[in-house]
């Protein structure tokens, strides 16, 4: 591995550099994204391994940053679970057979994701292939909870009253639905880790919709549950809950390597709730690339001096580009990071 500042960083080691990646990094602000996505369905991008690996790779060669995140969707697992997905144009996801009592639960299908994604261990495969050790690759998949809001409530939501619903009305149904979820994640990622994923991130995108009580009957054992099975695999664990500031200590609780931090807290108060025992990811707003470049990195340098060299921070944003971003002010961001969070070795 030519950089492997990544990995040492979720191992807590000491840098040359603090390293930087961006969720979301590959996609639509990029215009080589949009040559290719021009063409092909975003499923199709998925789905086609050569596709996948390509666009997995525009960011590593782009943008110099210090991990490449495999081109996939959080999604993808669940067709294989039975779920009919559609990617509707400027809608984002659909699904069409929304989970919403226990007999739609029992038909739920818990399959090897070899079988239900070769595609995705393929592109694992190619892209490590064609990234020939440069940077590291990292493998990821939605949450529990987050998979089972998609599931239950059949797109994105902005109050997820079906999830709420079913937990309160029947937590058996709920449970039931959880413990197929949770399965299919660990399967999904230890194939990955067995393709060749060098590091797995666990999105849970939509969890801070949840009072810390829900969080902790409904969705922590399961987050745990997942965290647990892949203790052994060799990898580290990102845990990233987005908007889990009430949330932090239970997060911590569920496991993982490395927590990731969404922007609403500031991530020195963030470290110290979580304690030093586990390395960080994060936490600038998506929405700061926005702003002009030396504001930019005004912004980054502020959060490294918050951390203040302690090693095993990962700099990230804290949530996903916006396809309205500037390539230019992406690029801004990575060399600040590089700049100001270069170590006296
Ligand atoms: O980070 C990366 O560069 C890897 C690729 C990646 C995508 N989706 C590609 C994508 C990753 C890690 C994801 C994860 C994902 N997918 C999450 C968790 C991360 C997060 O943002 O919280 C979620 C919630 C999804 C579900 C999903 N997929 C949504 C809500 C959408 C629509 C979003 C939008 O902005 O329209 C997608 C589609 C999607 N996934 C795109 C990309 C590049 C856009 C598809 C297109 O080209 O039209």
């Amino acid at each position: 591995m030519k950089n492997d500042r990544f990995l040492k960083a979720c191992r807590r080691e000491e840098v040359d550099c603090t390293p930087v990646w961006l969720m979301r990094q590959a996609g639509r602000y990029m215009k080589e994204y949009m040559e290719i996505r021009n063409k092909h369905s975003f499923l199709t991008m998925c789905k086609t391994p050569e596709l996948a690996a390509e666009v997995t790779l525009q960011p590593v060669n782009k943008l110099g940053v210090d991990a490449a995140i495999l081109f996939a969707d959080i999604l993808l697992p669940l067709e294989g679970m039975g779920i009919d997905l559609e990617f509707a144009k400027n809608e984002g996801p659909v699904i069409h057979n929304p989970v919403r009592t226990k007999a739609d639960v029992d038909k739920i299908r818990v399959i090897e994701a070899e079988e239900a994604t070769p595609y995705v261990m393929e592109a694992v495969r190619l892209c490590r292939k064609e990234l020939e050790g440069r940077v590291p690759l990292i493998g990821f998949s939605g949450a529990p909870f987050t998979l089972a809001s998609y599931m239950i409530e059949g797109s994105g939501s902005k109050t997820y009253i079906n999830c709420k619903q079913m937990m309160w009305q029947a937590p058996e149904v709920w449970h039931a639905l959880l413990n197929k979820i949770d399965e299919v994640i660990v399967r999904y990622l230890k194939a990955q880790i067995k393709a060749g994923a060098q590091a797995v991130q666990v999105f849970d995108s939509w969890v801070g919709t949840l009072s810390p009580r829900d969080y902790e009957e409904f969705v922590l054992p399961h987050s745990k549950y997942v965290m647990d099975n892949l203790k052994g695999e060799g990898v580290p664990v990102i845990h990233f809950a987005n908007n889990s500031s009430t949330l932090l200590e239970l997060v911590k609780k569920a496991g993982g390597d490395v927590i990731g931090l969404d922007w609403r807290i500031n991530i020195d108060e963030a470290w110290k709730r979580l304690g030093y025992d586990v390395a960080v990811q994060g936490n600038l707003d998506p929405i700061a690339l926005f702003a002009p470049p030396e504001k930019i990195g005004e912004m980054v340098k502020e959060i490294l001096d918050r951390v203040g060299n302690r090693p095993g921070h990962i700099f990230n944003l804290g949530h996903g580009i916006q396809k309205e971003t500037s390539v230019e002010h992406v690029i801004a961001l990575v060399e600040a990071v590089h700049k100001y969070g270069k170590r006296n070795l």
